[in-house]
């Protein structure tokens, strides 16, 4: 079976970040939610609404839509990731609330013991948020922060965005070369 991501968009900072896993994830099967808050960041970061994500996607869901059909266990898929993950999203799937799409398919990713990676573009973190991270890693997610190296001395935005993309995709099971490894090549 082909692989298929849920790739949830929320409001934090950071769309570029979802826009370059879409354009990596071209051979698989992708079932994308661009929330509202996520709409408006990508208006404020690069000027649109996030139609060029849209077209990215295998298939697209309305982030109202709770009856669409990645809201239920039974529609199986390899992971989700939200991709940035605002902390009000973070916050409302530590606490179980499912009232948006992206939150429903995390919440089904939590109980259906599914892989689950959030992306939160946050500083610095407040004690409830940390108590939230905290939480949701017991629950079996995946915490990653959209947090890029210096390592790899990084010569543009581009670069860093590449880093973070890198690492999720690597979560996510998916082969990429979009940075160079440290130390590869070495003996
Ligand atoms: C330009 C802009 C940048 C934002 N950056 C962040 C951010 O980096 N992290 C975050 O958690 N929220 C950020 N927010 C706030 C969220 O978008 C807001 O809390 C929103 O209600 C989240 O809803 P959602 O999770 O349903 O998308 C930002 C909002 C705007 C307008």
């Amino acid at each position: 079976m082909k692989d298929k991501f849920v790739i949830g968009v929320t409001g934090g900072s950071g769309s570029i970040l979802a826009l370059t896993l879409l354009r990596n994830l071209e051979n698989y099967e992708t079932h994308v939610v661009v929330s509202e808050g996520a709409k408006k960041v990508f208006r404020e970061e690069l000027g649109s609404t996030g139609d060029e994500l849209l077209k990215l996607a295998s298939y697209t869901y309305d982030d109202k839509d709770i009856s669409a059909r990645i809201s239920s266990g039974s529609f199986k898929f390899t992971a989700a990731v939200i991709i940035p993950c605002s902390i009000s999203t973070l916050g409302k799937v530590a606490s179980g609330i499912s009232d948006t799409l992206v939150t429903r398919a995390c919440a089904v990713a939590l109980k259906e013991r599914r892989k689950l990676i959030l992306v939160p573009r946050e500083m610095p973190l407040s004690t409830i948020v940390l108590e939230n991270m905290h939480k949701l890693s017991l629950a079996g997610a995946i915490v990653a922060p959209a947090s890029p190296g210096y390592y790899t001395r990084p010569k543009s935005v581009e670069d860093m965005v590449n880093f973070v993309v890198s690492r999720v995709l690597d979560l996510m099971g998916v082969e990429n070369d979009l940075v160079r490894r440290w130390r590869s090549g070495e003996k």
